[in-house]
């Protein structure tokens, strides 16, 4: 589903990104790896269209999407999930996600098309799908931290992504939200068909929810396997994992 070879970025001199790998296959949850600074939050930009790579490749579904614009990858069927909340805090929790419906929409549809009354099915459809129905009216800023998230989950999926990419999905998450993040994440790859690819820094988290994992450190991959053979291989030991 995507391969990205070779992928580069930098930052004036500084490079942030070089010699970057990384295969996902369809249906897979595979997850980057890295610590801070690694580069992890950069690739995932070059890959959204955030930032534009200086060389190597990005092939999504059999085309090459680097350096193309945002709104185009995001066209293609890849969305972004972030780090940072972006949510409208003062509006309801069912209104931020109408609005990232009707956005996409506004892409799809012809003049003819109600597009309000699809919106509102489709909102409430991902609502339902998320748990966040009883919760569709609260004002989003007055959200829980973990819903909050699940939020930002809900309104990346309103582009109806064939890749979702998460920046940290569970940061500053209590260990009974994380489980529930982790069972939410494994139930909509298999019930939406989705793809999953995600970084973060608690290893069990990565462990639990990843197929397989990609190693970075200062920009480069360094490994790409499964759970199993990234904790058996002993580059990332020394690098990452600190045994
Ligand atoms: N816009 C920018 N301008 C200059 N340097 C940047 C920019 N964005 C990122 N960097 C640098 O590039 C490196 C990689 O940053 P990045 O945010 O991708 O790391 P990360 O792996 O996501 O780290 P973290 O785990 O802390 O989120 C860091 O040294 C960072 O300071
Ligand atoms: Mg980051």
């Amino acid at each position: 589903m995507l391969a990205v070879h070779d992928l580069q970025k930098s930052f004036g001199a500084f490079l942030a990104v070089g010699q970057a790998n990384l295969e996902v296959k369809p249906g897979e949850i595979v997850a980057v790896i890295g610590p801070n600074g690694a580069g992890k939050t950069t690739l995932f930009k070059l890959i959204t269209g955030q930032l534009k790579p200086d060389s190597g490749r990005i092939v999504f579904q059999g085309q090459d999407i680097a350096g193309l614009p945002a709104h185009r990858i995001a066209q293609q069927g890849i969305s972004l999930s972030y780090q940072v909340v972006s949510v409208f805090g003062r509006l309801s929790v069912f209104d931020n996600v109408r609005v990232a419906v009707l956005a996409h929409q506004k892409r799809l549809l012809n003049l003819f098309t109600p597009a309000a009354r699809l919106a509102e099915k489709e909102t409430w459809d991902i609502l339902e799908s998320l748990g966040l129905t009883a919760k569709a009216l609260a004002v989003s800023g007055s959200l829980s931290h973990g819903d909050g998230k699940v939020l930002e989950l809900a309104i990346a999926l309103a582009n109806r992504p064939r890749l979702l990419i998460m920046d940290e999905p569970t940061a500053g998450m209590s260990p009974e939200e994380t489980q529930g993040a982790i069972a939410l994440i494994q139930r909509l790859t298999k019930e939406l068909g989705l793809t999953v690819l995600f970084c973060e820094h608690d290893i069990e988290m990565v462990f639990s929810l990843a197929h397989r994992i990609m190693v970075m450190r200062q920009g480069r991959t360094i490994a790409q396997g499964t759970c199993e053979e990234v904790r058996c291989n002993a580059e990332v030991q020394e690098a990452y994992l600190g045994v």
